[in-house]
């Protein structure tokens, strides 16, 4: 792929991210090499089981990282900042601002001693300069665009007076208080059954088309990203094993483990009720990845040359690539390639 030259164009740019938390038990490696991009207003799903690091991807953008993690290497941009030289002081002032973040179970963000109203204003107190009375307006709309009725007793109400989905609703409110350039939405609907699920997702992709913020979506769930996100990122042990369009990765994926994820998605369509197909063996542990590729020990398709040295990176258009030595063999053996040691099966 032809590098992009570095530019403002970007909302999100990452390049080559390492970031270990140094532990007592030792250095856990959490992000070994990620790059990606984002363009205003574009969704990504980052999918992966856990421990993969989505998380800690996401977080590193808002400066969420910090002790006893580190960035050991590589460089991040978000909106025009270099979140690399910024410290605890500026990215209180991006977060809640032009980078929000919602969690998996809204009950543990929400404070149960303060009623919704309060909560909701003093966000928006906090990074404006409304006075009571129009941070209680705002409030109102707010409610009022994530789709809750009768805001203004909702807005007297205690988060355990809620549903679960009416919580969750309260948390976006609250993270689109000042309409971020970026929201990060953590596992955002886990907690939550499936027809609330898709009501919440529903929303989000309303509000984006609304308000133009861009979304990372992590989630365990490939089913969820297929139906929200242009564009996925797939983790493994702290690396993207592959990228791409949402249609590269269900119709052409090329990584092994992008494949099993996508043959463990329960089909609707399913004929003589088709099994899933889990992914067996254990994650990596990141106190002491192996050498080769992280997936080896679980990969059907491991050849020797797998368990010696990670896989560079394939691409095969601008925006799809993997991290797998099985493509880099078929690149190899169609002449493509030179230099390289062809898979040593
Ligand atoms: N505060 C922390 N201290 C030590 N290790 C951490 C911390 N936060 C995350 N990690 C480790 O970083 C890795 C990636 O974690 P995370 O991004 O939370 O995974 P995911 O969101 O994909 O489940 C895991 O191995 C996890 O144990
Ligand atoms: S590099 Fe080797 S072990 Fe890793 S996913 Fe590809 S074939 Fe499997
Ligand atoms: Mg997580």
């Amino acid at each position: 792929m032809a590098e992009e030259t570095r530019d403002n164009k970007y909302l999100v740019d990452i390049e080559h991210e390492r970031l270990s938390f140094f532990t007592p038990a030792g250095e856990v490696k959490a992000l070994n090499d990620v790059s990606f991009k984002m363009k205003e207003g574009e969704v990504l799903g980052i999918v992966g089981e856990s421990g993969s690091g989505k998380s800690v991807t996401a977080y590193s953008l808002m400066g969420l990282t910090a002790y006893p993690g580190r960035l050991i290497g590589g460089t991040i941009e978000f909106n025009g900042h270099h979140i690399n030289d910024m410290t605890e002081a500026e990215f209180r002032q991006i977060r809640g601002n032009e980078v929000s973040i919602i969690f998996q179970d809204p009950m543990t963000s929400l404070n149960p001693v303060y009623t919704v109203g309060n909560q909701i204003e003093e966000v928006i107190r906090l990074h404006t300069n409304k006075n009571k009375a129009e941070a209680r307006e705002r409030a109102k709309e707010l409610l009022t665009l994530v789709g809750i009725n009768e805001p203004e007793k909702r807005l007297k109400q205690y988060p355990h007076e809620l549903s679960g989905g009416m919580r969750q609703r309260v948390m976006i409110a609250i993270a689109l208080a000042c309409e971020p350039k970026l929201l990060i939405a953590d596992e955002p609907t886990t907690a939550l059954d499936v027809t609330i699920q898709a009501q919440i997702l529903e929303l989000m992709m309303e509000l984006r088309d609304k308000l133009g913020m861009a979304i990372i979506m992590i989630t365990h769930d490939l089913g969820i990203v297929a139906s929200m996100c242009e564009k996925i990122a797939v983790m493994y042990a702290g690396r993207i094993v592959e990228y791409g369009t949402t249609d590269d990765i269900f119709y052409n994926p090329r990584h092994e483990y992008t494949k099993g994820l996508i043959k463990s998605i329960p089909r609707l369509d399913a004929k003589d009720h088709e099994r899933l197909v889990p992914i067996e063996g254990t994650p990596v542990d990141m106190l002491n990845p192996p050498a080769g590729c992280p997936f080896a020990p679980r990969c059907d398709s491991c050849m020797k040359i797998c368990l010696r040295e990670m896989p560079p990176v394939t691409y095969f258009s601008d925006v799809h690539y993997t991290q797998c030595w099985l493509n880099q063999k078929a690149e190899f053996e169609a002449g493509s390639m030179t230099g390289k040691e062809a898979a040593d099966e």
